[in-house]
């Protein structure tokens, strides 16, 4: 029997109306446009309404992912959701967006890859799909980062905003689709990059709240230095083992964490920057949203059998890339 693949079939993605800028936040800390747009190139970044959760997002995703493929939502066997940000500890974001959506007949469960997660979801998928017992699959990948956000703390708030993508996966027999994905972890990350209150070490009291522990930690240098770093790594790696040369790469879309670590991973990867994907300078850092919100908010310039290679790093710490055959030419409607 022919090798199945997992193909991306579609594409959608969501960011709420409200834009915070770079104004706004200097109304909160002592920052300014010209620091945080040399140091990260953010300009603004979009927040979700407080009393909404990631689900509301990822319904609106899906919704117009359905209608824009066609998909009718009780053919969908499962919900995959990535996400650091669901609406409640439990039950999980996918359970919510499957039951907003129709997806009646779905299995559904999160997962936490931090900002790798959208890179851990393709691979779960794909590995579904792979095994020819899944013929549709919605993942929804995305956070509502503004939730965990310490607009008192300048180091890490003018970094994130909310917003998530979608997409629909199905097996193909042609040579297209999620051909490879790379994961690294290294757990020793841990004190550098998270949230230290509200998981059961440190349960949620007035000390926790007192104390600031519900919101992104970061040593910000830290992880920078890991990133720009181990992001091209993983690039590298996952070409070698596919035989890819830089002249094969069609498109690199890293995570949107920051503008300087984006800009490295291309120059070490001697990639053109007419090929790298970037859209950080309007949505900031939505962690496990920026893979597929970059893809989404550029469908219209993918091809089909376009070689795309995507990357990201986050918390963990949790790394790695994947290479991907784009398998329709432009945007769907
Ligand atoms: O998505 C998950 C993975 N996360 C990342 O990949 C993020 C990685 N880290 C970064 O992107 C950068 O480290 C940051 C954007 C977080 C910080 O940029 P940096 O160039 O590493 O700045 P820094 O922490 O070295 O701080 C430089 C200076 C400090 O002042 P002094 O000590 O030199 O006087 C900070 O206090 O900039 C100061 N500073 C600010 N100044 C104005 C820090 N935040 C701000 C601010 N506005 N918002």
């Amino acid at each position: 029997m022919d090798k199945i693949n997992a193909v991306i079939t579609g594409i959608a993605g969501y960011v709420p109306e409200d834009i915070l800028t770079n104004e706004d936040i200097s109304k909160m800390v002592d920052t300014n446009d010209e620091w945080i747009m040399s140091r990260v190139g953010i300009k603004e970044r979009r927040v979700l309404k407080k009393g909404l959760g990631l689900s509301c997002m990822g319904t609106k995703a899906a919704n117009d992912l359905f209608a824009k493929t066609n998909t009718k939502p009780e053919e969908i066997e499962a919900v995959i959701c990535a996400t650091t940000t669901p609406d409640y500890t439990f039950p999980t974001a996918a359970s919510m967006i499957a039951c907003n959506t129709g997806c009646v007949n779905a299995l559904t469960f999160d997962m936490q890859g931090a900002c790798a997660g959208f890179l851990y979801a393709l691979e779960t998928v794909a590995n579904y799909i792979r095994s020819g017992r899944y013929k549709k699959i919605l993942v929804v990948a995305g956070d509502v980062m503004t939730s965990i956000t310490d607009y008192t703390d300048r180091t890490t708030c003018p970094l994130f905003g909310d917003g998530c993508g979608a997409i629909l996966v199905e097996p193909s027999h042609e040579d297209l689709g999620i051909m490879d994905v790379l994961l690294k972890t290294d757990g020793t990350g841990l004190e550098h990059l998270h949230m230290k209150g509200g998981g059961s070490v440190y349960r949620a009291s007035y000390k926790t709240v007192d104390k600031h522990m519900h919101f992104v930690y970061q040593d910000g240098q830290y992880v920078f230095k890991h990133a720009v770093t181990l992001m091209a790594d993983a690039c590298i790696e996952i070409m070698k083992r596919s035989n890819l040369t830089s002249d094969d790469i069609d498109w690199v879309v890293p995570h949107q964490a920051n503008r300087r670590i984006i800009d490295a991973t291309a120059k070490r990867l001697d990639v053109d920057e007419n090929k790298v994907l970037i859209n950080i300078e309007n949505r900031g850092n939505t962690s496990s949203g920026t893979i597929p919100l970059c893809l989404w908010e550029n469908e219209d310039k993918l091809k089909k059998g376009d070689t795309l290679i995507l990357t990201a790093f986050g918390a963990g710490f949790t790394w790695g890339a994947a290479y991907l055959k784009w398998a329709y030419d432009g945007k769907k409607a």
